[in-house]
């Protein structure tokens, strides 16, 4: 028998339960969720509104405990992940009162950097996250896209291997939504981070991962897991492709039998 190489799992969730006290009662929203993200893939969770997604970031980053199961990070379940996770919230939580320079450089100062230091390690940056030009601007006077590429260059400015995006589209018309999409593929491609990305957009989820995770409604479980083996590099052309219309009719097909509810994207967006 031939010998398969083990690689430990960059991130590894092994039946994560979660409770809440829903409206007097405790209700269960994660019922045992099994993912794997491994060092360097793009792995996208999909699900019904409510369902617990952004829980699970949550518990990943740290932020929150699982009631039970195990979140494994290199193989380590006792890992300090809070901190050593780079987590883009679902609202972009910009300051209004800082530039989006100053912005983009909190996560650095709150890690002991001085802010000098700080700014010229995001000035390096700017154009890459299509920003040059507005580093003075204030974060009320930028588009959604612009927004949102500051709380990315915040993010990846921590330059931390894990990275935990939460509907980072979500807000933005369609347009800006695919010149999003591509630019975060391209920044992917190049900078070999492991990302694990929430999305209700099933194009969005198949253009850029290796793997997506199709959650039940709540309580959240695995329902699927759907290999996107379309070859790399893609930009938005591969959405016409057959191989793509196949895995999108897969998907879509396992999320209809899962919302009863119409039109659950538009209630998604009501729900930030
Ligand atoms: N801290 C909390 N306390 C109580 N209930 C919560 C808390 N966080 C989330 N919930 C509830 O858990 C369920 C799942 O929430 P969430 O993880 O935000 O879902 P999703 O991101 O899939 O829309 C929702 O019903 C939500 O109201
Ligand atoms: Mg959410």
């Amino acid at each position: 028998m031939s010998q398969r190489a083990v690689t430990t799992p960059k991130i590894e969730l092994s039946s994560i339960y979660k409770a809440f006290n829903l409206g007097g009662r405790r209700e269960a929203v994660l019922a045992g969720v099994d993912i794997i993200a491994n060092a360097g893939e793009f792995v996208s969770i999909i699900g019904p509104s409510g369902c617990g997604k952004s829980t699970l970031l949550n518990i990943i980053a740290g932020l929150d405990d699982a009631d039970a199961g195990i979140v494994q990070m290199d193989g380590d379940p006792s890992s300090m992940r809070l901190g050593s996770i780079g987590y883009m919230q679902q609202k972009d939580l910009l300051m209004p009162w800082r530039s989006v320079l100053d912005n983009t450089v909190l996560g650095l100062e709150l890690h002991g950097l001085s802010k000098k230091q700080a700014r010229l390690r995001a000035l390096d940056l700017v154009e890459t996250f299509g920003l040059k030009g507005f580093e003075k601007q204030y974060p009320l006077a930028l588009s959604g896209g612009m927004r949102q590429r500051a709380a990315f260059l915040r993010t990846m400015l921590l330059d931390q291997d894990v990275i935990l995006l939460d509907e980072p589209f979500g807000a933005l018309d369609a347009l800006t939504r695919v010149q999003m999409q591509e630019w975060l593929l391209e920044l992917w491609e190049s900078m070999k981070k492991t990302i694990i990305l929430i999305t209700h957009d099933v194009d969005e989820a198949i253009l850029l991962s290796d793997r997506v995770y199709v959650l039940t409604a709540r309580p959240g479980r695995v329902k699927m897991v759907l290999n996107i083996e379309l070859p790399r590099p893609r930009d938005y052309k591969s959405v016409t492709t057959r191989e793509f219309t196949e895995l999108k009719s897969i998907l879509l097909t396992t999320l209809h039998e899962e919302n009863s509810m119409p039109a659950w994207g538009k209630l998604e967006e009501t729900n930030k």
